[in-house]
């Protein structure tokens, strides 16, 4: 069980894979307000996720936000801050993402273009959205320091990412419009947690490790529920020491 006691919670890309996991924890960890955002919660990829707010409808609320597009960011904002209430946001989990399986030598320049909208700016542009209701939840909290309880930021990112674990990566790495989107959101994690600093709104990135989703493919080590534990723990735990960072679901801090 997660270390969580954050009140209120929005994951991107949750209708399947690790978000949709991530929902169900939060659930369990009795945060008391779960945005499950989605990119079409009435389609036949979220009948999960409806299922769960059929159920817990104090709790789960559907939020229609694909992070490609900035009109829809804009639009989930406004509903979600619509039913905040004082307290804001205190945890906000960029999780949605997508792997072009291009090579240095294959990658189009559309597949460059979307890898950078989906993996970089859009998580971008849902910070700043959404910012707002972090102040207010870090404002409201009132005790010093950061936490995730307080108003945190988490960027899901990869290994893949890791400038200097490519080297040792297979070859031609099938990864390349993703490992350069996703170490572009690095980047983004190590000046938001600068910039938000003097809010007491923390970020970090994190690799969940390589989990049996969709992008994971059957293949990988890990099932969604023990990542997404092991991350929960993690994010439960964080303070103003490790904002900035790179880590991995079991607390591990990651090369850049
Ligand atoms: N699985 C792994 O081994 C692994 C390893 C390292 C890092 N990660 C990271 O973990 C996160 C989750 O990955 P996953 O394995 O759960 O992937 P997944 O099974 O492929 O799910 C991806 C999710 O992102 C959503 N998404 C894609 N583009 C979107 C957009 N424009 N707007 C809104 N949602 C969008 C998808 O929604 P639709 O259903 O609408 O397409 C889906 O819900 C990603 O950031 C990924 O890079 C995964």
């Amino acid at each position: 069980m997660a270390a969580l006691n954050a009140c209120s919670a929005l994951v991107t890309g949750s209708n399947r894979g690790l978000g949709l996991e991530m929902i169900k924890q939060l659930l369990e960890a009795h945060c008391s307000k779960v945005f499950a955002a989605c990119r079409d919660p009435d389609g036949p990829n979220s009948e999960v996720l409806r299922e769960l707010a059929k159920k817990n409808p104090d709790v789960v609320t559907l939020v229609k936000l694909d992070i490609a597009d900035p009109c829809s960011i804009k639009e989930s904002a406004k509903k979600v801050g619509s039913l905040l209430g004082e307290k804001g946001l205190n945890l906000l989990v960029n999780n949605a993402a997508i792997l072009p399986q291009k090579t240095m030598l294959t990658a189009t320049v559309e597949d460059m273009h979307n890898a950078f909208n989906t993996n970089v700016i859009g998580p971008l542009f849902v910070i700043r959205e959404y910012l707002p209701y972090l102040r207010a939840a870090a404002k409201a909290n009132g005790k010093p320091g950061m936490s995730s309880d307080k108003a945190a930021v988490i960027n899901i990112s990869t290994d893949s990412a890791s400038m200097s674990m490519i080297p040792s990566m297979e070859d031609p790495f099938p990864f390349f419009p993703y490992s350069i989107s996703k170490a572009g959101l690095n980047m983004l994690t190590v000046y938001t947690a600068r910039d938000l600093k003097e809010d007491e709104i923390l970020c970090i990135s994190i690799h969940p490790g390589w989990v049996r989703t969709d992008m994971g493919t059957n293949e990988a080590t890990l099932n969604t529920r023990e990542s997404v534990e092991g991350m929960l723990h993690v994010i439960g735990s964080l303070t103003e020491k490790e904002s900035g960072g790179f880590l991995d679901y079991t607390g591990k801090t990651m090369p850049w």
